[in-house]
């Protein structure tokens, strides 16, 4: 019988005190108060469950095509964004229950859910699988292959919501998905929703994965998390999140997303103007072509004494050589070398900093505000 400690008391969970699982237990939620922070889902993993069921309900029965797959994808620095195999399971019996055959994939990286699903449709079935990478689905397709189930893959590379655009554009795919899975950039998925709606059936199923975010989507809104776990998933800064974590680092990051001039303008508005003079150092390493706007904007976040650093002053060199010595420089290295080069001569005559220009890496350029 399962049971839980309260302040030294042992309280058994299926007893006839009480009748509730050990999911909507009170001891589990009277453990501790942080626990009231964590989810449901991180409890049972904190209680072994997740390795009780793996090894009583999954690898046993796992295919073994889809487990070659997942240790392919473990090994892979990111193969944290690999679908679980308990989670395959559950794909796999809903596919096969409802009888699909046609289906949409958004977000394979290496194929594990691909795999999933080309192994349970019937063998004239086919997946539009949609990725912008292709590199990682190349780890996986001699898996797929061995598999005897790559006919059924219909690889398509690129940003997903064009590709559902030119999907729906297609003569005959309005409704003529049976299955959509959806595990790429979250930011998006109300727009692949939309899209989705028009290319699976009525009857058919739209399955989103992550829609719990690690319990967070429960938390109360003055929880402990970064701007970006509050909000959304956004890719690039996903990949390194993990790692903020492990570091412990993330609650020191206020992530924001969207065009850096908006943010810092955003930042300049705020009430009682909080975010004037309010950072000791900023850091530059976005798109080239605003710094002097950046910088502008940065005079007025940074106080007197501040720093303000700008990533890829030289870019390559180009800015010493004059665009007509530089011939085989392509039409967008001409652009930013020009607007870098503007940025440099900006910087040089520009009196309410101290600057110095380094030639670390692609140059670094050190402004010190000094009025
Ligand atoms: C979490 S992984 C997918 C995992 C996969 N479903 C599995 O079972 O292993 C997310 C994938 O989405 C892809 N992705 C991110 N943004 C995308 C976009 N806008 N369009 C298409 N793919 C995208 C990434 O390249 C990555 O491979």
């Amino acid at each position: 019988m399962a049971a839980a400690t309260t302040g030294g008391e042992v309280k058994a969970i299926h007893s006839s005190e009480s009748t509730k699982t050990l999911l909507k237990s009170e001891a589990l939620y009277e453990m501790s108060e942080d626990l009231m922070f964590l989810s449901e889902l991180v409890i049972l993993i904190g209680l072994g469950f997740d390795q009780y069921m793996l090894n009583l309900m999954v690898y046993p029965r796992e295919n073994e095509h889809l487990r070659e797959l997942r240790l392919i994808t473990e090994k892979h620095s990111l193969g944290f964004m690999g679908s679980p195999p308990e989670e395959a399971q559950m794909l796999s019996l809903l596919l096969k229950v409802m009888g699909a055959k046609n289906t949409i994939e958004v977000g394979v990286f290496t194929g594990c859910s691909v795999l999933t699903t080309a192994l349970a449709i019937p063998d004239d079935g086919k997946i539009v699988a949609i990725d912008v990478s292709r590199e990682f689905f190349d780890l996986g397709l001699p898996v797929i292959q061995k598999a005897g189930v790559a006919h059924k893959v219909d690889f398509r590379q690129g940003p997903a919501l064009p590709i559902l655009s030119n999907l729906l554009a297609e003569e005959g795919n309005e409704g003529k998905f049976d299955f959509a899975f959806v595990d790429a950039d979250k930011g998006n998925y109300g727009n692949y929703h939309e899209q989705l709606l028009r290319l699976v059936r009525v009857g058919g199923v739209l399955a989103y994965d992550n829609t719990l975010w690690g319990g967070s989507v429960a938390m109360p809104d003055d929880a402990p998390l970064t701007e970006h776990d509050r909000e959304y998933c956004y890719e690039y800064f996903e990949l390194g999140l993990p790692f903020f974590h492990k570091a412990g680092v993330a609650h020191k990051v206020a992530f924001r997303r969207g065009p850096a001039l908006e943010q810092l303008d955003e930042l300049l508005a705020a009430d009682d103007e909080r975010h004037v003079d309010a950072f000791d150092f900023a850091f530059v390493d976005a798109d080239k072509t605003n710094y002097v706007r950046h910088h502008e904007r940065l005079l007025r976040l940074v106080p007197v004494g501040g720093a303000i650093v700008y990533d890829n002053t030289l870019w390559d060199g180009t800015v010493a050589l004059p665009p007509e010595d530089a011939p085989g420089l392509s039409e967008y290295d001409r652009m930013i070398s020009a607007a870098i080069r503007d940025l440099n001569a900006r910087l040089a005559a520009d009196e309410r900093v101290e600057v110095c220009q380094l030639t670390v890496g692609d140059g670094v350029t050190i402004c010190r505000r000094v009025v």
